[in-house]
């Protein structure tokens, strides 16, 4: 098992991860705290799909007291958005509802620019353009939406990422990252720039706030340099609270873009979607007789990893159609037939809104103004 915000390989042991990154599970008491606060738990909470976090009992207290809060997520913007992408975008919007909050969204076109051998700064700067058009089109509005291009709005992050830089050696970022003396060295500096969002609200603010940054397990990393420094900029900790990856269509493995048979991209025509769903490796048995007799293997299954983690928020639906899969009542192409009708009526949906976003776009981009 490999985990790093770079390489995502190998099965994924949870547990393991939860001890080996030092964050703490989600626990039960947690969220039924949650839930007293905010009435009704996302199903990506159910589900522990967000299965860990740090600091987060810290938020619901301040929540609880009625303080503000502010979110801070992001991308790296190195192709199109795919379903797995939006996963964590879909709860962040859920939190920043429940939690009354502004969130920062950063797109690390610089980050993207610098690790990927043949991505242009004019592809990098395309893509976050792309991608900011998917944020839109979920539905996040303007008044409480920041989104930072890197690459345009460096200056904007600057005077933190410098102070952030300032007070973290290079042996803790080998450490921590990997560097090695062949990395170029913008990927060193980088990790200084991702940090920079975590204290932005608080500078904008002109008093501490709570950042809290809903993302998947592999950027664990960067927040583990940002929250050792916080406290000498005097800063608060930034808190996170992290997910599980979303499998591919192929065996095994996250959702990968450099695959692109493996995964379902918001831009993909709803015809050619349907095809890849369709034509996906499943956990059903190699012949209808097999399926019929032994059942199929629902926790193997991206088709069904599918519908839970995304496309079913009701449980007890998606809890029946893992019963019929192992008992042999559902068959795999009834299950992928579903789906693609299900992911085709959304990328309609979410492709229409992405056209309207077009003429949004400059409304959420963070300006000179709120920096004062
Ligand atoms: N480094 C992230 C990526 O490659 C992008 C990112 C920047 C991010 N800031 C973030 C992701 C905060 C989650 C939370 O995708």
């Amino acid at each position: 098992m490999v985990v790093t915000p770079w390489e995502v390989r190998g099965e994924i042991d949870y547990t393991r991860l939860i001890k080996e990154f030092g964050v703490e599970p989600l626990t039960e008491e947690l969220l039924q705290r949650m839930k007293k606060m905010v009435g009704e738990l996302h199903f990506m909470l159910r589900r522990k799909i967000f299965f860990s976090h740090r600091d987060f009992d810290k938020v619901l207290e301040d929540r609880e007291k009625g303080e503000k809060i502010y979110l801070y997520t992001g991308r790296g913007p190195s192709g199109h958005t795919h379903i797995g992408h939006i996963v964590p975008w879909i709860f962040t919007r859920y939190l920043q509802k429940v939690f009354n909050a502004t969130l920062y969204f950063q797109i690390t076109d610089d980050e993207k620019f610098l690790v990927k051998r043949n991505l242009s700064v004019k592809q990098a700067l395309y893509y976050t353009y792309e991608n900011s058009l998917d944020l839109i089109a979920l539905g996040f509005k303007p008044e409480n939406t920041r989104i930072i291009s890197d690459i345009k709005a460096i200056h904007l992050l600057y005077e933190l990422a410098i102070s952030v830089a300032k007070r973290v050696t290079f042996s803790t970022a080998k450490a921590v990252f990997g560097f090695e003396d062949e990395s170029n060295i913008g990927i060193i500096f980088f990790p200084a720039i991702q940090a920079a969002p975590a204290f932005l609200g608080s500078k904008i603010e002109g008093r501490n706030l709570r950042c809290l940054i809903p993302c998947a397990i592999d950027q664990d990393p960067y927040w583990r340099v940002t929250r050792d420094v916080a406290p000498k900029l005097g800063y608060y900790k930034p808190a996170g609270i992290f997910s599980k990856f979303i499998p591919g269509l192929g065996v095994k493995g996250k959702m990968s873009a450099s695959e692109p048979e493996t995964c379902i991209f918001t831009v993909d025509k709803p015809e050619e979607a349907e095809k890849k769903i369709m034509n996906a490796f499943t956990g059903g048995q190699p012949t209808i007789e097999e399926q019929r007799r032994l059942g199929g293997k629902p926790e193997v299954c991206p088709i069904y990893l599918y519908y839970y983690f995304i496309f079913e928020e009701d449980d007890e639906k998606v809890f029946e159609r893992e019963r019929q899969c192992k008992n042999g009542e559902l068959l795999c192409g009834e299950c992928k037939r579903e789906l693609a009708e299900k992911v085709s009526k959304f990328l309609v949906e979410h492709q229409k809104k992405r056209e309207k976003a077009k003429d949004l776009v400059d409304k959420y981009m963070l300006t000179d103004l709120e920096l004062g």
